[in-house]
């Protein structure tokens, strides 16, 4: 969400967005509450951007190098979003330590400490809303949501799945694909529903298949389009450009 605003040139705004003396954007700020960019564009030198930032919360298993293409997109001004927090399912998810190299809170929230996965997804929801987390971004989280958890963030929970589905949902998405001999696979973001990797396909990148390739192989060339596409499309659900109606996402062109 962008805002313009005026403002008077006696008001400083330094590179790190630390507002000085900022009378006219007191009336602003306490409505947008935090998590506010102050972008340093300047236009004919008196008016700035003003970007909401989207809270997200990203829920990992593993590596985390989904996680480190959005934190480093969020941090090169390409996602306007903020990561209030990173869980894991798992306590030596490399992912955790990735996410604390660059400041951002984490939590592991042990399996073990809950009966069902309806009670372990509460424990998930209530910090994710603790944490005021507006899009939940799924980035190799190795279990499925209960229908509470869809429920409680419906259409603002992001997955991204190594195949172009609905081919090939479940796990090893690339190795089935190879199984399989499809000559043309690839990576795909869409929003969960209670189903199994089936809900509306947001975004969606095509990479060829190689004789040679081995799963290894074309993995790699697979999560070289997932770390670029699950970025945009967070990118796209903060400009609020992304319209769902039954399965269907059309990206608005404002
Ligand atoms: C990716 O291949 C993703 O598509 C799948 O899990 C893997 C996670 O990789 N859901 P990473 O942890 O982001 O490196």
């Amino acid at each position: 969400m962008n805002f313009r605003f005026w403002i008077e040139e006696s008001y400083i705004l330094n590179p790190q967005s630390k507002i000085q003396n900022p009378k006219s954007l007191l009336s602003i700020i306490p409505i947008l509450r935090q998590n506010v960019n102050i972008s340093l564009t300047k236009f004919n030198s008196i008016v700035y951007t003003l970007t909401v930032m989207l809270k997200i919360g990203v829920l990992v298993s593993g590596n985390g190098s989904n996680l480190q293409a959005i934190i480093d997109a969020i941090e090169a001004g390409k996602v306007s979003a903020t990561i209030r927090i990173v869980i894991s399912d798992k306590n030596n998810a490399y992912a955790l330590v990735r996410a604390q190299k660059h400041g951002i809170k984490t939590l592991f929230l042990d399996p073990k400490e809950s009966k069902t996965r309806e009670e372990y997804d509460r424990r998930l929801v209530a910090h994710l809303k603790k944490e005021g987390v507006e899009l939940v971004v799924l980035a190799g989280f190795m279990r499925i949501l209960s229908p509470y958890f869809i429920k409680a963030y419906k259409s603002k929970i992001m997955n991204i799945h190594p195949a172009l589905l609905p081919s090939f949902p479940g796990l090893h998405g690339q190795r089935q694909a190879l199984d399989y001999g499809v000559k043309i696979s690839g990576a795909t973001i869409h929003f969960v529903d209670e189903g199994c990797d089936t809900g509306p396909i947001i975004l969606q990148a095509a990479v060829k298949v190689e004789d040679n390739d081995t799963e290894e192989t074309l993995s790699a060339r697979i999560l070289e389009q997932e770390h670029k596409i699950y970025s945009l499309a967070i990118q796209l659900y903060a400009e609020g450009k992304l319209e769902v109606i039954g399965r269907k996402v059309t990206i608005r062109q404002k």
